[in-house]
């Protein structure tokens, strides 16, 4: 029996032992409380040496060797894990956080996640910890497959989240990615101070990523990310952080959202060009309201997100077509299934983040996806030869 007949069959097993089994289990409890205890497992996965290395054999055996050149780098699928999940413990002091970081771990999943699905991208980090928003932050929609969330960027800052991986720096992934977000509510001028200070303390501590992006449309915030993402803005911004990256040889990406209007998304991806960025990851999450609270609003993913994102994938590629630009395109938004995979890829994709498909296909989602598309393909091979 080939290798791949067997991956296939194994995956398959997984799929409806998650479907019927783990994944009510999980749905039992509110997206919140899952999402808690898998963090609270990440943890405790980190430092288990066995456990690592259990993790990197099934990496081994579920994921095929891909090897996708996309935005600069050179990954070994196409699929990698959006930021979000591997971000770090909120904080509201540096010196808190950075203390914390030489004595526990502070990244829950930094080590056990990229070892499983390969390409994460950790973060987003801002210049400074921020506790995060309170009370209830996360939810799902299961009919639609869709997940919300308003976590608020939570996360340690770019200071102690440099030092805490800068010490672990020889056992960080070969390939994974950073995500930096601008501070909340801070002026276009001081965003670009800090984003130019977070790059040097990551750079310093001896954190050596394959690439950098740049969320430009935090929607759960106090900030206004249609603001950041003006072409002046971010003519002035992605400039600068080009010429900070271009030396140390590491390509930027930026992340836009998925309400700007059509001449925005024109006007950003020229400055793209201009300035250098590699790819553009498209998109973040769309605002909602939340369930029982109209007046709450979260970013929505999966399912609710899909039908934005591939429209501006779609935009974005025309317009890429049509100018000769050489930025390549990453979707995100709703990737749950391989035959979501063919039309982001249809729509102009070079390669894809996931997020809720963690949560209605497992951790193996992106194995999943890969090998059901592979397969689709060599089927329509096989049929059309
Ligand atoms: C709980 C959660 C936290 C997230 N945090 C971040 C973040 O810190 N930075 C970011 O750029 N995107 C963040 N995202 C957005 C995801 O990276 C992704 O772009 C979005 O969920 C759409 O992908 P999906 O449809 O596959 O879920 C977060 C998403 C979720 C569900």
């Amino acid at each position: 029996m080939s290798q791949a007949l067997l991956r296939r069959m194994a995956l398959k097993a997984y799929a409806t032992g998650y479907e019927h089994v783990a994944r009510p289990l999980t749905f039992r409890h509110t997206a919140q409380a899952s999402h808690e205890r898998m963090l609270a497992l990440l943890r405790w996965l980190d430092v288990q040496e066995w456990a690592v290395a259990t993790l990197e054999v099934m990496n081994r055996a579920f994921f095929p060797q891909a090897s996708t050149h996309v935005g600069g780098v050179t990954l070994p699928h196409p699929l990698i894990l959006s930021a979000g999940l591997v971000k770090g413990d909120g904080f509201t002091d540096e010196e808190a956080a950075v203390c914390a970081a030489h004595r526990r771990n502070i990244i829950p999943g930094w080590r056990s996640v990229p070892a499983l699905v390969g390409p994460v991208e950790f973060g987003s980090f801002t210049r400074w910890p921020r506790a995060g928003n309170l009370g209830e932050v996360l939810w799902r929609d299961e009919g639609t497959q869709s997940t919300q969330n308003r976590i608020g960027l939570k996360n340690p800052g770019i200071r102690a989240a440099a030092q805490f991986l800068g010490v672990w720096r020889a056992q960080l992934p070969s390939v994974f990615g950073i995500n930096i977000a601008p501070s909340p509510g801070a002026d276009d001028e001081t965003a670009r101070k800090e984003i130019l200070e977070a790059l040097a303390l990551l750079f310093d501590a001896g954190v050596q990523p394959a690439w950098l992006t740049l969320n430009l449309s935090c929607p759960n915030t106090e900030d206004d990310a249609g603001a950041r993402q003006t072409e002046a803005a971010a003519r002035l911004l992605a400039g600068q952080v080009v010429d900070f990256l271009s030396p140390r040889k590491t390509p930027l990406w930026i992340k836009i959202a998925p309400d700007l209007s059509d001449e925005q998304y024109r006007a950003l991806l020229r400055v793209f060009a201009d300035t250098g960025v590699s790819a553009v990851i498209a998109t973040n999450t769309l605002p909602r309201p939340v369930p029982n609270h109209a007046s709450v609003t979260a970013g929505a993913g999966g399912g609710w997100l899909r039908p934005y994102s591939l429209r501006i994938v779609k935009l974005l590629a025309e317009e890429r077509t049509r100018h000769g630009y050489p930025v390549d395109i990453v979707a995100s938004g709703g990737v749950l299934s391989s035959r979501h995979l063919h039309q982001f890829r249809e729509a102009g994709a070079q390669a894809f983040q996931y997020w809720s498909a963690l949560v209605y296909r497992g951790p193996l989602a992106a194995a999943l996806l890969h090998a059901e598309a592979s397969y689709e393909e060599g089927h329509h091979d096989n049929t059309g030869a």
